[in-house]
């Protein structure tokens, strides 16, 4: 019986840990079952345009930052205000902040909302924090445009409303993800996360790849 538990244990309660893939550029997937390497850092970072930018976390990879300057000047064209809150993190930044969730909430209200050192999409620098870092957000004019017309700049909301056991993390509307409009326009279309869209790539040949 002792034994059934802790299998049970194994398996349901503690994730299982793969190494998450650098070889996948872009569509790297990082979550709480795929790590990445020890002090990982994309080559090719830069900072945020400085009219979209309020963070010191300011840089993300080249492409995810000339998207991110089309997709907020699309947004300040339809009278919509973005701006970066928070991109990159090492992942000595990212201890911190666990560390800080886990004072603050306790480990299991920390596992939430904050990734583990080497488990956080920002630092894939591919990730951006958006504007505001509340739920309510959601619901904002801002929040409503960029879930309507951020996957046309390559951006996808990583952890949507009720996804939460799929990507292991609560709603955050503010976090988003940049894969490239393709993926973006297939993952949208098909109302999957990252997650989804990784295991039906797994299961059906024609899912688009990059
Ligand atoms: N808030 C997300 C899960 C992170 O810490 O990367
Ligand atoms: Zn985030």
């Amino acid at each position: 019986m002792k034994w059934l538990l802790l299998c049970f244990f194994l398996q349901v309660v503690v994730p299982k840990q793969h190494k998450a893939d650098t070889t996948l550029g872009i569509l790297i997937l990082v979550n709480k079952e795929h790590k990445l390497p020890e002090g990982y850092r994309p080559h090719d970072l830069v900072p945020i345009d400085e009219a979209y930018n309020k963070g010191v976390m300011n840089l993300l990879r080249s492409e995810a930052a000339t998207a991110f300057a089309r997709l907020c000047a699309q947004a300040s064209e339809d009278g919509i205000v973005l701006w970066n809150r928070s991109a990159y993190r090492s992942d000595t930044v990212q201890r911190q902040l666990y560390e800080n969730a886990v004072k603050r909430r306790g480990e299991e209200g920390a596992g939430k909302y904050t990734a583990k050192p080497g488990h956080s999409e920002h630092q894939t620098g591919l990730t951006v924090d958006i504007n505001s870092t509340h739920p309510s957000f959601g619901k904002t004019s801002e929040g409503v445009w960029l879930k309507e017309h951020a996957y046309l700049f390559g951006f996808i909301e990583r952890y949507p409303l009720e996804k939460e056991h799929i990507t292991g993390y609560a709603y955050e509307p503010w976090h988003y993800r940049y894969v490239g409009t393709e993926i973006a326009t297939y993952i949208v279309e098909n109302k999957l996360t990252l997650e989804e869209y990784y295991e039906r790539k797994r299961e059906h040949a024609h899912v688009p790849a990059r």
